[in-house]
């Protein structure tokens, strides 16, 4: 079907998605090589050897690596899944939330601060609880649930006196009390593909913090919004967060353009490798361009 076209897959380690991925490109006889991030080089002046490929699968564990590899990637001229821009919007919860609410997608009110005397003002604004997150980070690691003031202040000199540049960028947003759930949903182009629920008796339900995944009908009312949101912050092939408001309704937490999907592929049974690997040929096909 595809002889004639060659892509790529970027990662670090190959993890069980990826080993999903490979399936899906030599089901459907792609031609395709596997790159380590931590090998690859990206030289302007030697292109040919990434433009061979008619597109690339971003898959990286760290942001970083992907992001940039991404940036050099698109300078080439090379079409990735997902784009450059979009793994930069996605990887920096202010930059989504910004782009969120421009589209106007309902979300968590959310207020940055950049020192702590703001940080902790702009808290007891809010209310407690509040949750403060860094804003480049996953897997929940420093997701922060702070339900009071001394609270708040001890996490705020923590930041302050461990240092680091992005330790002064506090990303505070309300506490919602979803119902012991939120909702992960998969974008892939214009359409949500499956969705489940990640259920925890605690706060944090990442499925890497212990949170149980059961299937969750993709109604109209939530392919809309995550539709929306997958749009917002440019498309492709996207992972939505999402909380149940007991008053607002669904409310997009946050967008992941790496996601893991070992969870959801086995529970609901939808061919998620398959759909990526889908998207991907049309994006080197030049029929799919994300914005
Ligand atoms: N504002 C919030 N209100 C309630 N729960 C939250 C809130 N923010 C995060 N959580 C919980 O913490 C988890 C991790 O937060 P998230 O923003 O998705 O960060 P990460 O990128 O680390 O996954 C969410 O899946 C959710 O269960
Ligand atoms: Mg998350």
């Amino acid at each position: 079907m595809s002889a004639s076209l060659r892509v790529a897959v970027l990662c670090s380690r190959v993890r069980v998605e990826e080993k999903y991925i490979f399936q899906a490109l030599e089901k459907r006889s792609v031609a395709y090589d596997h790159i380590d991030d931590r090998l690859a080089t990206f030289d302007m002046d030697n292109a040919a050897v990434w433009q061979k490929y008619a597109a690339v699968l971003e898959r990286s564990i760290s942001f970083t690596s992907g992001l940039y590899a991404l940036r050099m990637l698109n300078a080439m001229g090379i079409p990735t899944v997902n784009t450059a821009e979009v793994a930069a919007t996605c990887g920096d919860k202010l930059l989504t939330s910004l782009a969120l609410a421009k589209a106007g997608v309902p979300q968590p009110r959310f207020v940055t601060a950049l020192s702590g005397e703001s940080a902790l003002q702009a808290m007891e604004e809010m209310g407690y609880p509040v949750v403060l997150k860094p804003v480049i980070g996953s897997w929940g690691r420093m997701v922060t649930k702070l339900n009071d003031r001394d609270a708040a202040e001890a996490v705020i000199e923590h930041r302050e006196t461990l240092g680091g540049p992005l330790h002064n960028v506090f990303y505070i947003q309300e506490y919602i009390e979803k119902p012991g759930r939120d909702i992960r949903a998969f974008v892939v182009g214009d359409q949500t593909i499956t969705a489940i629920y990640r259920k925890s008796p605690h706060w944090i339900t990442n499925t890497a913090r212990g949170g149980k995944g059961e299937v969750c009908p993709v109604t109209p009312e939530l392919n809309e919004i995550c539709t929306r949101a997958a749009q917002a912050v440019g498309g492709g092939v996207l992972a939505i967060d999402l909380f149940e408001d007991p008053q607002r309704g669904l409310l997009v937490n946050e967008v992941n353009h790496t996601m893991e999907f070992h969870t959801t592929y086995p529970l609901t049974g939808v061919d998620i490798p398959g759909y990526i690997v889908d998207y991907l040929l049309a994006v080197a096909r030049g029929e799919k361009v994300p914005q």
